[in-house]
C-alpha cells in the first residue's frame, strides 16, 4: 500500500455523503475552467457516463436510486481543455412524467404510482429508464438498461434519437443488458462486443449476442436454464461467456398486487448454492453448470482460461443487500450490510469443482481492467473502494489490486470525496500499467463534483476538473478516443 493507513482519515461525513443523492435537473454545456494539475496532452477523447439523474418526480422521491431516470454526462478532453455536457435520455416514461409532473410508472425497485396498492396492482409495465450504462460501438452511442432496448443518442449533443434494434436483429420488447464486454480479439480476429439478455420466468431464457465493429449482431444463441435469474453482469473468456446465477427467489404475489416493486420481491437464499453457467461462445455445446457457496454478485472484474481451468474474479457479497419497502435509501445503515469483496473463482471443468479465494477484503465495487486484458490472463484490477480495511461504507478511494499478489495501491479522496466507477483509458501502445483512471468524485463539503484523472502506474492524481455543480452518484461509463464535433457550448 502506498498510503500509510495512519494517514487516511477513518471517518466519513454521512450528511455530506447523502448530498450526492439529489437530482440534477438542469441540462448544461460549458468549458471547465477550474482545473487542478495538468491534463495530459495525449489524453484525448470523450468520457460518457450514465446514472440516475432525477431522484424525485413532482416532489415525490423515487424509492431507490436504480429507479431514477438516466442522465448522460459527456466530458470531452481535447488539447489540454475539457468540456462538460449533461442531458437526460428522452425515454417515453421521462417525457410523459415530465409533462404530467408526477409518477406514472412503477419502478422495478419499489417506486409506486400515487393512490396506493390498488393503483399499482397488475401493472407490470416497466419504464425503460436507460440509466445504467452508455457505450459507443459501431458508430452509435447507446444508453443501456438491462430489461429493455437501448436508446440511441447523438454523441455530440446527447439528443435522443430513438430505440435501437440493430437492423431488426433485436425484436421490439427484447432486452439488451447493461454490461457488454469488448473482446479485443474475437473469433474473427477482430474486436467484437459481447452482451446478453435475460427473459425471466420459472425458468429463464439466456440470450447471447456478439456484435462486429460495424455494430451488427453477427452471432446469437439462446438457452433455457432452470430457475429464476437475477443476473446483472457476466464475464467472458476466449471460449466462454460465464454467468453467476445468484441464489435468489422471486415472490410474484406482492409485486402483482402492487404492494412491492419487483426488486423488493426478491429474497436471497443463503442455504442454496450459486450456480455458475458457462456458455460456449461458438454455440457448439450445451451450457455447463458448476456450483459454489451462496453469494451475490453484481459485477465481475475479469475472467480467463489457463492450464485447462477457467478463472473468474468478481465482487461478491455474502448476502444480497435487500431493498426494504418504505425505507429511504439515503438512510442506509452501511454497518448492517455485507461488504462487497474481490474473490477469485477457479473452475475445474473436468472435475466440476470450484475453489474460491479472497483477493481483496476491503469493501469495493465497480472493477475495471485494461481493455486489452479483457478475457485474458491479467495482473491488475482497478475499482472504487472504502477507505477502511473492514466493513461496508461508501466508496472513497480508487484502488489498484495486483491480482497475482494481493498487493494494493490506493488513491484516497477521503474524508470529503466519494468516488464513482473508474473508467480505464489506456495509453496507445502502452502496457497493462500504462493509462489513466477517470472517475467522477463528489465532494460533500464543497457540494460539487469533479472528474479526476489518476495515473494507474503510481495511482496518483494528475488532474482534477471541477464542475460548477454536483452530479448525482452514477453507475457506468465508457471512454472513446473520439472527439465529436459540435460539442462547443
Ligand atoms: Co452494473
Amino acid at each position: 500500500m502506498v498510503v500509510a493507513s495512519s494517514q487516511i482519515p477513518t471517518q466519513y461525513d454521512r450528511a455530506a455523503w447523502a448530498k450526492g443523492y439529489r437530482s440534477l435537473d438542469e441540462e448544461q454545456a460549458y468549458w471547465i475552467d477550474e482545473i487542478e494539475g495538468t491534463l495530459p496532452a495525449e489524453l484525448t477523447g470523450t468520457l460518457f457516463r450514465n446514472g440516475p439523474g432525477k431522484l424525485e418526480i413532482g416532489g415525490t422521491s423515487v424509492q431507490h436510486p436504480f429507479d431514477g431516470d438516466g442522465m448522460i454526462c459527456a466530458i470531452t478532453l481535447d488539447k489540454g481543455r475539457a468540456h462538460f455536457r449533461n442531458r437526460y435520455v428522452r425515454t417515453e416514461g421521462y417525457v410523459a412524467e415530465k409533462a404530467a409532473n408526477k409518477i406514472l410508472y412503477r419502478g422495478v425497485f419499489g417506486t409506486a404510482r400515487e393512490g396506493g396498492w390498488w393503483r399499482n396492482a397488475f401493472d407490470t409495465k416497466l419504464k425503460n429508464i436507460a440509466n445504467t450504462q452508455v457505450i459507443y460501438w459501431g458508430g452509435k452511442l447507446l444508453a443501456l438498461w438491462e430489461a429493455a432496448e437501448p436508446h440511441r443518442l447523438d454523441p455530440a449533443t446527447l439528443e435522443t434519437q430513438g430505440l435501437e434494434y440493430f437492423n431488426g436483429k433485436l425484436k421490439p420488447g427484447a432486452a439488451f443488458a447493461a454490461h457488454p464486454w469488448i473482446d479485443p480479439q474475437g473469433p474473427d480476429g477482430e474486436a467484437c462486443l459481447v452482451n446478453f439478455s435475460i427473459q425471466a420466468g420459472l425458468s429463464f431464457t439466456l440470450n447471447l449476442y456478439e456484435l462486429n465493429q460495424a455494430g451488427d449482431i453477427v452471432r446469437q444463441q439462446d438457452h433455457v436454464i432452470p430457475g429464476f435469474a437475477f443476473i446483472h453482469d457476466f464475464a467472458i473468456t476466449k471460449n466462454y461467456a460465464i454467468f453467476f446465477q445468484n441464489p435468489v427467489k422471486f415472490n410474484p404475489l406482492p409485486f402483482l398486487l402492487g404492494a412491492k416493486g419487483a426488486g423488493e420481491s426478491i429474497d436471497f437464499e443463503p442455504e442454496k448454492p450459486t450456480r455458475i453457467i458457462l456458455v460456449a461462445r461458438d454455440g457448439k455445446s450445451k451450457p455447463q453448470v458448476l456450483e459454489t457457496k451462496a453469494g451475490f454478485i453484481f459485477h465481475h472484474s475479469n475472467a480467463f482460461e489457463k492450464d485447462g481451468k477457467v478463472f473468474v474474479d468478481s465482487i461478491c457479497y455474502a448476502s444480497l443487500p435487500s431493498v426494504e419497502p418504505g425505507s429511504d435509501f439515503r438512510d442506509v445503515n452501511f454497518g448492517r450490510l455485507d461488504p462487497g469483496q474481490l474473490w477469485r473463482f477457479e473452475l475445474d471443468l473436468e472435475a466440476k469443482t470450484v475453489d474460491r479465494s479472497l483477493l481483496e477484503a476491503r469493501c469495493c465495487e465497480f472493477p475495471v481492467v485494461h481493455p486489452d486484458r479483457v478475457g485474458r490472463e491479467y495482473q491488475y484490477s482497478y475499482m472504487g473502494a472504502a477507505v477502511e480495511i473492514a466493513g461496508n461504507m461508501p466508496l472513497q478511494t480508487l484502488v489498484k489490486v495486483d491480482v497475482t499478489t494481493g498487493q494494493e495501491t490506493i488513491c484516497s479522496y477521503a474524508p470529503n470525496g466519494f468516488v464513482n466507477e473508474p473508467v480505464f483509458v489506456p495509453k496507445p501502445g502502452g502496457a497493462e500499467e500504462d493509462g489513466w483512471l477517470l472517475s467522477m468524485v463528489f465532494d460533500g463539503v464543497r457540494d460539487r463534483s469533479s472528474v479526476v484523472v489518476v495515473d494507474v502506474k503510481t495511482m496518483t492524481q494528475v488532474a482534477r476538473l471541477w464542475l460548477k455543480h454536483h452530479v448525482p452518484y452514477g453507475l457506468h461509463g465508457t471512454f472513446t478516443p473520439e472527439v465529436f464535433k459540435g460539442f462547443d457550448a
